[in-house]
Protein backbone atom coordinates (compact mmCIF):
# COMPACT_ATOMS: atom_id res chain seq x y z
CA UNK A 1 0.00 0.00 0.00
CA UNK A 2 3.07 2.16 0.34
CA UNK A 3 3.91 1.77 -2.89
CA UNK A 4 0.99 3.42 -4.04
CA UNK A 5 1.01 6.66 -2.09
CA UNK A 6 2.81 8.41 -4.59
CA UNK A 7 0.05 7.69 -7.04
CA UNK A 8 -2.56 8.63 -4.43
CA UNK A 9 -1.31 12.03 -4.20
CA UNK A 10 -1.50 12.38 -8.18
CA UNK A 11 -4.99 11.45 -7.73
CA UNK A 12 -5.75 13.99 -5.12
CA UNK A 13 -4.23 16.80 -7.71
CA UNK A 14 -5.72 15.56 -10.60
CA UNK A 15 -9.36 15.47 -9.11
CA UNK A 16 -9.70 17.52 -6.00
CA UNK A 17 -12.43 17.09 -3.90
CA UNK A 18 -15.59 19.03 -4.37
CA UNK A 19 -14.47 22.02 -2.16
CA UNK A 20 -11.46 22.80 -4.35
CA UNK A 21 -13.51 22.30 -7.28
CA UNK A 22 -15.82 25.28 -6.20
CA UNK A 23 -12.52 27.64 -5.58
CA UNK A 24 -11.50 27.48 -9.36
CA UNK A 25 -14.88 28.34 -10.13
CA UNK A 26 -15.37 31.89 -11.74
CA UNK A 27 -16.87 34.05 -9.30
CA UNK A 28 -19.85 34.84 -9.58
CA UNK A 29 -22.30 37.92 -8.83
CA UNK A 30 -25.49 36.48 -6.77
CA UNK A 31 -28.17 39.07 -6.31
CA UNK A 32 -27.86 42.32 -6.52
CA UNK A 33 -29.84 43.84 -3.27
CA UNK A 34 -33.35 44.56 -4.97
CA UNK A 35 -33.23 40.63 -7.29
CA UNK A 36 -32.44 39.87 -3.13
CA UNK A 37 -35.81 41.59 -2.03
CA UNK A 38 -38.11 39.82 -4.70
CA UNK A 39 -36.21 36.59 -4.42
CA UNK A 40 -37.62 36.47 -0.60
CA UNK A 41 -41.19 38.01 -1.90
CA UNK A 42 -41.31 35.15 -4.39
CA UNK A 43 -39.68 32.59 -2.14
CA UNK A 44 -42.11 33.63 0.77
CA UNK A 45 -45.27 33.79 -1.32
CA UNK A 46 -44.48 30.05 -2.68
CA UNK A 47 -43.97 28.68 0.72
CA UNK A 48 -47.04 30.24 2.18
CA UNK A 49 -48.98 28.46 -1.00
CA UNK A 50 -47.34 25.33 -0.07
CA UNK A 51 -48.72 25.23 3.29
CA UNK A 52 -52.17 25.84 1.50
CA UNK A 53 -51.89 23.59 -1.05
CA UNK A 54 -50.73 20.54 -0.09
CA UNK A 55 -52.60 18.32 1.39
CA UNK A 56 -50.41 18.34 4.82
CA UNK A 57 -51.72 16.48 7.56
CA UNK A 58 -49.03 18.62 10.07
CA UNK A 59 -50.35 21.55 8.67
CA UNK A 60 -50.00 22.81 12.18
CA UNK A 61 -46.91 21.59 13.59
CA UNK A 62 -45.07 22.81 10.39
CA UNK A 63 -46.46 26.37 10.41
CA UNK A 64 -45.68 26.00 14.14
CA UNK A 65 -42.22 27.62 14.25
CA UNK A 66 -42.82 30.50 12.63
CA UNK A 67 -43.91 32.04 15.04
CA UNK A 68 -45.26 29.97 18.20
CA UNK A 69 -49.01 29.95 17.09
CA UNK A 70 -51.63 29.71 20.10
CA UNK A 71 -53.35 26.40 20.96
CA UNK A 72 -56.26 27.92 19.30
CA UNK A 73 -54.57 28.69 15.82
CA UNK A 74 -53.46 25.03 16.25
CA UNK A 75 -56.56 23.97 16.30
CA UNK A 76 -58.34 25.74 13.39
CA UNK A 77 -55.33 24.94 11.39
CA UNK A 78 -55.77 21.10 12.18
CA UNK A 79 -57.60 20.37 8.85
CA UNK A 80 -58.84 16.69 8.23
CA UNK A 81 -56.64 14.99 10.87
CA UNK A 82 -56.27 11.91 10.03
CA UNK A 83 -52.65 12.08 11.95
CA UNK A 84 -53.89 11.09 15.22
CA UNK A 85 -55.08 8.11 13.89
CA UNK A 86 -51.88 7.36 11.92
CA UNK A 87 -49.99 8.01 14.98
CA UNK A 88 -52.22 5.13 17.43
CA UNK A 89 -51.42 2.85 14.96
CA UNK A 90 -47.79 2.98 14.70
CA UNK A 91 -45.65 -0.04 16.51
CA UNK A 92 -41.80 0.78 18.04
CA UNK A 93 -39.65 -0.14 15.06
CA UNK A 94 -37.24 -1.86 17.88
CA UNK A 95 -39.80 -3.20 19.12
CA UNK A 96 -41.39 -6.93 18.18
CA UNK A 97 -43.98 -5.89 16.19
CA UNK A 98 -41.53 -3.78 13.92
CA UNK A 99 -39.75 -5.43 11.83
CA UNK A 100 -42.13 -5.11 8.47
CA UNK A 101 -41.90 -1.52 8.68
CA UNK A 102 -40.21 0.58 5.94
CA UNK A 103 -38.47 3.60 7.78
CA UNK A 104 -37.89 5.24 4.39
CA UNK A 105 -41.33 6.15 4.07
CA UNK A 106 -42.23 8.95 5.56
CA UNK A 107 -42.44 12.60 6.47
CA UNK A 108 -40.00 15.51 8.33
CA UNK A 109 -42.10 16.77 11.13
CA UNK A 110 -41.35 19.83 13.19
CA UNK A 111 -39.59 18.94 16.71
CA UNK A 112 -38.67 21.70 19.36
CA UNK A 113 -36.32 19.20 21.07
CA UNK A 114 -33.93 19.09 18.12
CA UNK A 115 -31.21 19.44 17.30
CA UNK A 116 -29.13 16.45 18.55
CA UNK A 117 -26.35 18.74 19.08
CA UNK A 118 -24.62 21.86 18.48
CA UNK A 119 -21.39 22.09 16.30
CA UNK A 120 -19.76 24.42 18.83
CA UNK A 121 -19.61 21.99 21.24
CA UNK A 122 -18.31 19.50 18.76
CA UNK A 123 -14.31 19.67 17.70
CA UNK A 124 -14.99 16.73 15.43
CA UNK A 125 -16.11 19.15 12.32
CA UNK A 126 -15.18 20.53 9.26
CA UNK A 127 -15.20 24.20 9.15
CA UNK A 128 -17.18 23.72 6.02
CA UNK A 129 -19.89 21.94 7.65
CA UNK A 130 -20.79 24.95 10.76
CA UNK A 131 -23.25 26.85 8.82
CA UNK A 132 -24.95 28.51 12.18
CA UNK A 133 -21.03 29.08 13.02
CA UNK A 134 -20.22 30.40 9.57
CA UNK A 135 -23.27 32.78 9.80
CA UNK A 136 -26.20 31.24 8.61
CA UNK A 137 -29.14 32.58 10.79
CA UNK A 138 -31.90 30.31 10.43
CA UNK A 139 -31.88 27.41 12.70
CA UNK A 140 -34.89 25.84 11.01
CA UNK A 141 -33.41 22.95 9.25
CA UNK A 142 -31.87 21.83 12.10
CA UNK A 143 -35.36 21.28 13.93
CA UNK A 144 -36.75 18.50 11.33
CA UNK A 145 -37.13 15.03 12.87
CA UNK A 146 -37.86 12.05 10.18
CA UNK A 147 -41.35 10.29 10.92
CA UNK A 148 -41.68 7.00 9.84
CA UNK A 149 -45.43 6.08 8.04
CA UNK A 150 -46.02 2.76 9.64
CA UNK A 151 -43.24 3.14 13.23
CA UNK A 152 -41.67 5.02 15.52
CA UNK A 153 -38.19 5.54 15.59
CA UNK A 154 -35.94 4.98 18.60
CA UNK A 155 -34.72 8.26 20.33
CA UNK A 156 -31.00 8.31 19.51
CA UNK A 157 -29.08 7.85 22.83
CA UNK A 158 -25.75 7.97 23.03
CA UNK A 159 -24.45 6.07 25.45
CA UNK A 160 -26.52 3.24 24.18
CA UNK A 161 -25.05 2.89 21.04
CA UNK A 162 -21.47 3.28 22.51
CA UNK A 163 -22.23 0.64 25.31
CA UNK A 164 -23.11 -1.56 22.01
CA UNK A 165 -20.17 -0.49 20.40
CA UNK A 166 -17.83 -1.38 23.08
CA UNK A 167 -14.70 -2.89 21.91
CA UNK A 168 -15.79 -2.56 18.02
CA UNK A 169 -15.03 -0.41 14.86
CA UNK A 170 -17.49 1.58 12.68
CA UNK A 171 -16.10 2.36 9.40
CA UNK A 172 -17.29 4.44 7.17
CA UNK A 173 -16.06 4.39 3.28
CA UNK A 174 -17.09 6.94 0.43
CA UNK A 175 -17.23 10.29 -0.84
CA UNK A 176 -17.47 13.98 1.29
CA UNK A 177 -20.85 13.10 1.49
CA UNK A 178 -19.92 9.71 3.44
CA UNK A 179 -17.40 11.83 5.38
CA UNK A 180 -20.14 14.65 6.07
CA UNK A 181 -21.80 11.13 7.76
CA UNK A 182 -19.33 10.31 9.86
CA UNK A 183 -18.34 13.66 11.38
CA UNK A 184 -22.10 13.41 12.33
CA UNK A 185 -21.92 10.61 13.84
CA UNK A 186 -19.12 11.68 15.67
CA UNK A 187 -20.79 14.68 17.03
CA UNK A 188 -23.92 13.04 18.18
CA UNK A 189 -22.27 9.81 19.66
CA UNK A 190 -19.30 12.69 21.17
CA UNK A 191 -22.35 14.39 22.89
CA UNK A 192 -22.77 11.56 25.49
CA UNK A 193 -19.05 12.02 26.69
CA UNK A 194 -18.35 14.60 29.06
CA UNK A 195 -14.62 14.10 28.69
CA UNK A 196 -14.31 15.17 25.28
CA UNK A 197 -10.43 14.83 25.83
CA UNK A 198 -11.06 10.75 25.83
CA UNK A 199 -12.08 11.32 21.77
CA UNK A 200 -8.98 11.18 19.92
CA UNK A 201 -7.39 10.62 16.58
CA UNK A 202 -5.36 7.32 16.84
CA UNK A 203 -2.46 8.90 14.38
CA UNK A 204 -2.52 12.19 16.30
CA UNK A 205 -4.01 13.89 12.56
CA UNK A 206 -6.61 16.80 12.60
CA UNK A 207 -9.68 16.63 11.16
CA UNK A 208 -9.08 18.84 8.60
CA UNK A 209 -6.77 16.17 6.75
CA UNK A 210 -8.80 15.46 3.64
CA UNK A 211 -6.84 12.48 2.12
CA UNK A 212 -6.43 8.48 3.55
CA UNK A 213 -8.03 7.79 6.11
CA UNK A 214 -8.93 8.59 10.19
CA UNK A 215 -9.69 6.63 13.05
CA UNK A 216 -11.28 8.65 16.18
CA UNK A 217 -11.20 6.34 19.44
CA UNK A 218 -13.86 6.66 22.18
CA UNK A 219 -11.21 5.69 25.08
CA UNK A 220 -13.59 4.62 27.92
CA UNK A 221 -15.24 2.21 25.48
CA UNK A 222 -12.49 1.06 23.18
CA UNK A 223 -14.67 1.36 20.22
CA UNK A 224 -13.25 3.35 16.74
CA UNK A 225 -15.14 5.37 14.31
CA UNK A 226 -13.41 5.58 11.31
CA UNK A 227 -13.44 7.24 7.68
CA UNK A 228 -11.92 6.28 4.74
CA UNK A 229 -12.20 8.57 1.68
CA UNK A 230 -12.93 6.05 -1.13
CA UNK A 231 -15.37 8.22 -4.09
CA UNK A 232 -15.48 5.16 -5.90
CA UNK A 233 -14.98 2.70 -3.60
CA UNK A 234 -13.68 0.63 -6.35
CA UNK A 235 -9.90 0.86 -7.49
CA UNK A 236 -8.12 4.15 -9.34
CA UNK A 237 -4.14 3.58 -9.80
CA UNK A 238 -1.96 3.86 -12.60
CA UNK A 239 -2.94 2.29 -16.15
CA UNK A 240 -1.74 -0.83 -17.60
CA UNK A 241 1.58 -1.01 -19.38
CA UNK A 242 1.67 0.02 -22.92
CA UNK A 243 -2.06 1.87 -22.69
CA UNK A 244 -1.80 5.25 -24.31
CA UNK A 245 -0.60 7.86 -23.55
CA UNK A 246 -3.30 10.45 -22.82
CA UNK A 247 -4.59 8.29 -20.33
CA UNK A 248 -3.28 9.09 -16.55
CA UNK A 249 -5.05 6.77 -14.34
CA UNK A 250 -8.06 4.59 -14.35
CA UNK A 251 -10.97 3.49 -12.44
CA UNK A 252 -10.76 -0.66 -12.25
CA UNK A 253 -14.66 -1.58 -12.37
CA UNK A 254 -13.85 -5.02 -11.53
CA UNK A 255 -11.61 -4.42 -7.87
CA UNK A 256 -12.08 -2.70 -4.98
CA UNK A 257 -10.34 -0.06 -3.24
CA UNK A 258 -6.69 -1.29 -1.80
CA UNK A 259 -8.03 -0.02 1.50
CA UNK A 260 -11.52 -2.59 1.08
CA UNK A 261 -9.13 -4.69 3.20
CA UNK A 262 -9.05 -2.44 5.96
CA UNK A 263 -13.18 -2.06 5.74
CA UNK A 264 -13.83 -5.80 5.85
CA UNK A 265 -13.28 -6.99 9.38
CA UNK A 266 -15.51 -3.15 10.83
CA UNK A 267 -18.26 -4.45 13.06
CA UNK A 268 -20.52 -1.78 11.41
CA UNK A 269 -19.84 -1.22 7.63
CA UNK A 270 -20.97 2.41 6.16
CA UNK A 271 -20.38 2.52 2.38
CA UNK A 272 -21.67 4.84 0.26
CA UNK A 273 -20.52 6.28 -3.97
CA UNK A 274 -22.08 8.30 -6.19
CA UNK A 275 -20.81 12.06 -6.61
CA UNK A 276 -17.87 11.20 -8.05
CA UNK A 277 -19.01 9.20 -11.64
CA UNK A 278 -19.26 11.96 -13.77
CA UNK A 279 -17.34 13.36 -16.62
CA UNK A 280 -15.78 16.03 -14.79
CA UNK A 281 -14.18 13.57 -12.17
CA UNK A 282 -13.47 11.31 -14.32
CA UNK A 283 -12.98 11.38 -18.44
CA UNK A 284 -12.33 14.98 -18.32
CA UNK A 285 -9.02 14.18 -15.55
CA UNK A 286 -8.20 11.38 -18.02
CA UNK A 287 -9.42 8.65 -15.85
CA UNK A 288 -10.25 5.95 -17.71
CA UNK A 289 -12.48 2.74 -16.54
CA UNK A 290 -10.56 -0.57 -17.08
CA UNK A 291 -12.30 -3.96 -16.55
CA UNK A 292 -9.73 -6.86 -16.06
CA UNK A 293 -6.98 -6.08 -18.53
CA UNK A 294 -8.71 -3.89 -21.25
CA UNK A 295 -9.04 -0.14 -20.97
CA UNK A 296 -12.43 0.85 -21.62
CA UNK A 297 -12.42 4.19 -23.87
CA UNK A 298 -15.80 4.57 -24.69
CA UNK A 299 -17.28 2.75 -21.71
CA UNK A 300 -20.18 4.85 -20.49
CA UNK A 301 -20.23 6.22 -16.98
CA UNK A 302 -23.33 4.76 -15.89
CA UNK A 303 -22.20 1.26 -17.06
CA UNK A 304 -18.96 1.70 -15.39
CA UNK A 305 -21.06 2.76 -12.51
CA UNK A 306 -23.11 0.06 -12.56
CA UNK A 307 -20.41 -2.51 -12.81
CA UNK A 308 -18.98 -0.90 -10.19
CA UNK A 309 -21.67 -1.17 -7.74
CA UNK A 310 -21.52 -4.96 -9.08
CA UNK A 311 -18.28 -5.10 -8.18
CA UNK A 312 -18.89 -3.93 -4.33
CA UNK A 313 -22.18 -5.99 -4.09
CA UNK A 314 -19.95 -9.07 -4.58
CA UNK A 315 -17.46 -7.88 -2.16
CA UNK A 316 -19.74 -7.81 0.54
CA UNK A 317 -21.07 -11.23 -0.33
CA UNK A 318 -18.07 -12.90 -0.77
CA UNK A 319 -15.20 -11.09 1.37
CA UNK A 320 -17.39 -9.67 4.31
CA UNK A 321 -18.27 -12.05 7.38
CA UNK A 322 -22.05 -11.52 7.83
CA UNK A 323 -21.88 -13.06 11.47
CA UNK A 324 -19.24 -9.97 12.70
CA UNK A 325 -20.01 -7.03 10.09
CA UNK A 326 -23.19 -5.10 9.62
CA UNK A 327 -23.06 -3.32 5.91
CA UNK A 328 -25.10 -0.75 4.81
CA UNK A 329 -25.04 0.97 1.62
CA UNK A 330 -26.29 4.49 1.71
CA UNK A 331 -27.75 5.54 -1.58
CA UNK A 332 -27.03 8.81 -3.01
CA UNK A 333 -28.13 12.01 -1.41
CA UNK A 334 -29.19 14.40 -4.16
CA UNK A 335 -27.73 17.71 -4.54
CA UNK A 336 -30.00 21.16 -4.70
CA UNK A 337 -28.65 23.66 -7.50
CA UNK A 338 -31.13 25.62 -8.89
CA UNK A 339 -30.79 28.04 -12.10
CA UNK A 340 -27.85 26.20 -13.13
CA UNK A 341 -24.79 23.90 -11.42
CA UNK A 342 -21.82 24.67 -9.22
CA UNK A 343 -20.44 25.54 -12.37
CA UNK A 344 -22.59 28.28 -13.52
CA UNK A 345 -24.43 30.01 -11.18
CA UNK A 346 -26.71 26.97 -9.21
CA UNK A 347 -27.73 28.18 -6.08
CA UNK A 348 -29.60 26.85 -2.82
CA UNK A 349 -29.45 29.74 -0.59
CA UNK A 350 -32.18 31.64 0.69
CA UNK A 351 -33.92 28.02 1.03
CA UNK A 352 -34.98 27.58 4.37
CA UNK A 353 -38.05 24.88 4.13
CA UNK A 354 -38.12 21.53 3.07
CA UNK A 355 -39.97 20.70 0.42
CA UNK A 356 -42.85 17.74 1.13
CA UNK A 357 -43.53 15.89 -1.91
CA UNK A 358 -40.42 17.12 -3.98
CA UNK A 359 -38.65 15.31 -6.81
CA UNK A 360 -35.13 16.04 -7.50
CA UNK A 361 -33.78 19.12 -9.62
CA UNK A 362 -34.62 18.45 -12.97
CA UNK A 363 -31.16 18.61 -14.31
CA UNK A 364 -30.48 15.58 -12.34
CA UNK A 365 -32.48 13.06 -13.95
CA UNK A 366 -32.39 10.14 -11.55
CA UNK A 367 -30.32 7.99 -13.82
CA UNK A 368 -27.75 7.07 -11.13
CA UNK A 369 -30.63 6.73 -8.81
CA UNK A 370 -31.76 4.14 -10.54
CA UNK A 371 -29.08 2.29 -11.40
CA UNK A 372 -28.20 2.11 -7.62
CA UNK A 373 -31.68 1.35 -7.43
CA UNK A 374 -31.72 -1.75 -9.42
CA UNK A 375 -28.38 -3.46 -8.95
CA UNK A 376 -29.35 -2.99 -4.47
CA UNK A 377 -32.90 -4.03 -5.40
CA UNK A 378 -31.71 -7.18 -6.77
CA UNK A 379 -29.21 -7.79 -4.49
CA UNK A 380 -32.21 -7.38 -1.94
CA UNK A 381 -34.49 -10.28 -3.98
CA UNK A 382 -32.11 -12.72 -3.20
CA UNK A 383 -32.54 -13.95 0.25
CA UNK A 384 -28.30 -14.73 0.99
CA UNK A 385 -27.65 -11.66 -0.07
CA UNK A 386 -30.50 -9.84 2.33
CA UNK A 387 -28.90 -10.70 5.30
CA UNK A 388 -25.77 -9.05 4.87
CA UNK A 389 -26.47 -5.61 2.92
CA UNK A 390 -28.85 -3.23 4.34
CA UNK A 391 -29.94 -0.18 2.51
CA UNK A 392 -29.79 3.39 3.71
CA UNK A 393 -32.55 4.32 1.65
CA UNK A 394 -31.89 8.46 1.87
CA UNK A 395 -32.22 9.52 -1.74
CA UNK A 396 -35.87 10.35 -1.70
CA UNK A 397 -36.66 11.61 2.06
CA UNK A 398 -33.00 13.81 1.34
CA UNK A 399 -34.70 14.87 -1.74
CA UNK A 400 -36.78 16.87 0.10
CA UNK A 401 -34.28 18.97 2.13
CA UNK A 402 -33.04 21.70 -0.13
CA UNK A 403 -32.89 23.86 3.15
CA UNK A 404 -30.53 21.63 4.81
CA UNK A 405 -26.97 22.54 2.70
CA UNK A 406 -24.08 24.53 3.51
CA UNK A 407 -25.11 27.21 0.44
CA UNK A 408 -22.90 30.45 1.01
CA UNK A 409 -21.95 29.06 4.59
CA UNK A 410 -19.03 26.21 3.96
CA UNK A 411 -16.76 29.40 4.40
CA UNK A 412 -16.53 31.42 7.67
CA UNK A 413 -17.36 34.97 7.73
CA UNK A 414 -14.42 36.24 6.57
CA UNK A 415 -15.02 37.75 3.30
CA UNK A 416 -17.79 39.62 4.55
CA UNK A 417 -21.68 39.64 3.95
CA UNK A 418 -21.98 41.10 0.99
CA UNK A 419 -19.00 39.74 -0.74
CA UNK A 420 -20.27 37.51 -3.82
CA UNK A 421 -19.83 33.74 -3.20
CA UNK A 422 -19.97 30.42 -4.61
CA UNK A 423 -22.41 27.88 -3.16
CA UNK A 424 -22.13 24.56 -1.73
CA UNK A 425 -25.82 22.72 -2.57
CA UNK A 426 -24.29 19.10 -2.12
CA UNK A 427 -22.41 18.83 1.51
CA UNK A 428 -24.69 19.60 4.43
CA UNK A 429 -24.74 21.64 7.70
CA UNK A 430 -24.17 20.25 11.02
CA UNK A 431 -26.44 19.79 13.07
CA UNK A 432 -28.84 18.57 10.15
CA UNK A 433 -29.93 16.20 7.29
CA UNK A 434 -26.97 13.40 8.01
CA UNK A 435 -27.74 13.51 11.33
CA UNK A 436 -31.30 11.48 10.01
CA UNK A 437 -29.55 8.93 7.94
CA UNK A 438 -27.43 8.24 11.16
CA UNK A 439 -30.99 8.21 12.89
CA UNK A 440 -32.24 5.54 10.90
CA UNK A 441 -28.66 3.81 11.14
CA UNK A 442 -28.88 3.74 15.02
CA UNK A 443 -32.30 2.22 14.59
CA UNK A 444 -30.99 -0.33 12.25
CA UNK A 445 -28.33 -1.33 14.50
CA UNK A 446 -30.24 -1.57 17.59
CA UNK A 447 -33.02 -3.94 15.72
CA UNK A 448 -30.16 -6.25 14.56
CA UNK A 449 -28.84 -6.43 17.88
CA UNK A 450 -32.08 -6.84 19.15
CA UNK A 451 -32.70 -9.94 16.88
CA UNK A 452 -29.41 -11.09 17.61
CA UNK A 453 -30.65 -11.58 21.08
CA UNK A 454 -33.83 -12.93 20.55
CA UNK A 455 -32.48 -15.53 18.00
CA UNK A 456 -29.81 -16.56 20.82
C1 LIG B 1 -29.48 6.85 27.63
O1 LIG B 1 -29.44 5.50 28.06
C2 LIG B 1 -28.88 5.35 29.35
C3 LIG B 1 -28.80 3.86 29.64
O2 LIG B 1 -28.10 3.22 28.60
C4 LIG B 1 -29.74 6.06 30.38
O3 LIG B 1 -29.14 5.95 31.66
C5 LIG B 1 -29.87 7.53 29.99
O4 LIG B 1 -30.78 8.16 30.86
C6 LIG B 1 -30.34 7.66 28.55
N1 LIG B 1 -30.26 9.07 28.20
C7 LIG B 1 -31.29 9.72 27.75
C8 LIG B 1 -31.06 11.14 27.41
O5 LIG B 1 -32.38 9.20 27.58
C1 LIG C 1 -10.35 -3.08 21.72
O1 LIG C 1 -11.06 -3.27 20.51
C2 LIG C 1 -10.37 -4.02 19.53
C3 LIG C 1 -11.24 -4.10 18.31
O2 LIG C 1 -11.43 -2.83 17.76
C4 LIG C 1 -10.05 -5.41 20.06
O3 LIG C 1 -9.31 -6.10 19.10
C5 LIG C 1 -9.28 -5.31 21.35
O4 LIG C 1 -9.12 -6.61 21.89
C6 LIG C 1 -10.02 -4.44 22.34
N1 LIG C 1 -9.23 -4.25 23.52
C7 LIG C 1 -9.64 -4.60 24.73
C8 LIG C 1 -8.72 -4.29 25.84
O5 LIG C 1 -10.73 -5.17 24.92
C1 LIG D 1 -30.11 11.77 -18.27
O1 LIG D 1 -28.83 11.21 -17.98
C2 LIG D 1 -28.25 10.54 -19.06
C3 LIG D 1 -26.99 9.89 -18.59
O2 LIG D 1 -26.25 10.73 -17.75
C4 LIG D 1 -28.03 11.52 -20.23
O3 LIG D 1 -27.48 10.84 -21.34
C5 LIG D 1 -29.36 12.12 -20.62
O4 LIG D 1 -29.16 13.11 -21.60
C6 LIG D 1 -30.04 12.75 -19.42
N1 LIG D 1 -31.38 13.15 -19.79
C7 LIG D 1 -31.88 14.33 -19.46
C8 LIG D 1 -33.28 14.59 -19.91
O5 LIG D 1 -31.27 15.14 -18.80
C1 LIG E 1 -35.80 3.02 -2.03
O1 LIG E 1 -37.03 3.64 -1.85
C2 LIG E 1 -37.73 3.89 -3.05
C3 LIG E 1 -39.00 4.63 -2.71
O2 LIG E 1 -39.66 4.04 -1.65
C4 LIG E 1 -38.03 2.58 -3.75
O3 LIG E 1 -38.66 2.84 -4.99
C5 LIG E 1 -36.74 1.83 -3.99
O4 LIG E 1 -36.99 0.57 -4.54
C6 LIG E 1 -35.95 1.67 -2.70
N1 LIG E 1 -34.66 1.09 -3.02
C7 LIG E 1 -34.12 0.07 -2.38
C8 LIG E 1 -32.83 -0.41 -2.87
O5 LIG E 1 -34.64 -0.47 -1.41
C1 LIG F 1 -27.97 -14.99 -5.01
O1 LIG F 1 -26.62 -14.78 -4.66
C2 LIG F 1 -25.80 -15.93 -4.77
C3 LIG F 1 -24.42 -15.59 -4.24
O2 LIG F 1 -23.93 -14.44 -4.90
C4 LIG F 1 -25.76 -16.35 -6.23
O3 LIG F 1 -24.98 -17.52 -6.36
C5 LIG F 1 -27.17 -16.61 -6.71
O4 LIG F 1 -27.15 -16.92 -8.08
C6 LIG F 1 -28.07 -15.41 -6.47
N1 LIG F 1 -29.44 -15.72 -6.81
C7 LIG F 1 -30.19 -14.96 -7.58
C8 LIG F 1 -31.58 -15.42 -7.79
O5 LIG F 1 -29.77 -13.92 -8.07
Amino acid sequence: MSSSSNQEEEVEAMMPPQFEAFRRVKRLRLFEPSLNVLVFVVVSAFVVCCFFYLDNRDFGTRLGFMNQPSEKRLTWLKVKGSSNNEEEHRVEFIGEKGGGCDLFDGKWVWDESYPLYHSKDCSFLDQGFRCSENGRRDLFYTKWRWQPKHCNLPIFNATTMLEKLRNKRVVFAGDSIGRNQWESLLCMLSSGIPNKDSIYEVNGSPITKHKGFLVFKFRDFNCTVEYYRSPFLVLQSRPPTGAPGKIRTTLKVDKMDWYSSKWRDADVLVLNTGHWWNYEKTIRGRCYFQDGMDVKMEMPIKDAYKRSMETVLNWVQDAVNPSKTQVFFRTLAPVHFRGGDWRNGGNCHLETLPEPGSSLVPNDNWSQFKIANSVLSSAHGNVSEIMKLKVLNVTLMTAQRKDGHSSIYYLGPIAGPASPRRQDCSHWCLPGVPDTWNELLYALFLKHEATHIWNS
